[in-house]
């Protein structure tokens, strides 16, 4: 058993799916923390995980995303969560021409036994011409991953869950995982 903190729904959904898949339980702890704005995810997500090491007890991971849009240098990148809150997928939209070009990164931050390991991972794709589909959350109805006709949120969520930047990052930790017995039993 590993706690996973995130208010997000969607994430713990998706991740609680691959990690049982391993037969790997995983404790929701629902809540909220700060996020510092930094310029890459990584150091963004290491500063939460940290200050969260004094708030709960015992191996704990969470996970941070962010859409890097090529012709836009990489932007919103770590101001992602703003970038979807305010102009949202319409505005991104906007803000496009011929080059689609773009990326979700995903890092994954564990807590465990007072140090913090990072695993992360990269799904690449074009932005789409409108919004498509109902499936998932944030910025999937405009996020087309390379190799496919659809839309993220086209998808059904299994089929998301098998390509996603999510899933990679998750196998990552998955197997660390598997190599401390002490994790494995909690
Ligand atoms: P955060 O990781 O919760 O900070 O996410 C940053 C922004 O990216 C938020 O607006 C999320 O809705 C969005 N986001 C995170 N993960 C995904 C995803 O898997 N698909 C689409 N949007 C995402």
């Amino acid at each position: 058993m590993i706690k996973f903190v995130t208010s997000n729904e969607h994430k713990y959904r998706e991740l609680n799916s691959i990690f049982s898949a391993h037969d790997i339980e995983i404790e929701w702890v629902k809540m909220k923390y700060e996020e510092i704005q930094a310029d890459t995810t990584e150091e963004i997500s290491l500063d939460s995980c940290r200050k969260l090491q004094s708030v709960i007890e015992g191996a704990f991971f969470m996970e941070d995303t962010g859409l890097y849009i090529s012709p836009l240098k990489g932007f919103p990148g770590p101001y992602s969560s703003y970038v979807n809150s305010t102009i949202g997928n319409k505005g991104i939209l906007s803000l496009l021409g011929v080059d689609r070009r773009a990326h979700f990164q995903t890092v994954i931050s564990l807590s465990y036994g007072r140090k913090v390991y990072q695993f992360s991972s990269t799904l690449r794709g074009t932005i789409s011409t409108e919004e498509r589909g109902e499936n998932g959350f944030g910025f999937d109805p405009v996020f087309i991953p390379e190799g496919e006709g659809f839309t993220l949120a086209e998808m059904d969520p299994e089929r998301k869950n098998t390509i996603s930047h999510r899933r990679k990052a998750a196998e990552k930790l998955i197997d660390f995982i598997k190599t401390r017995n002490e994790l494995n039993n909690e």
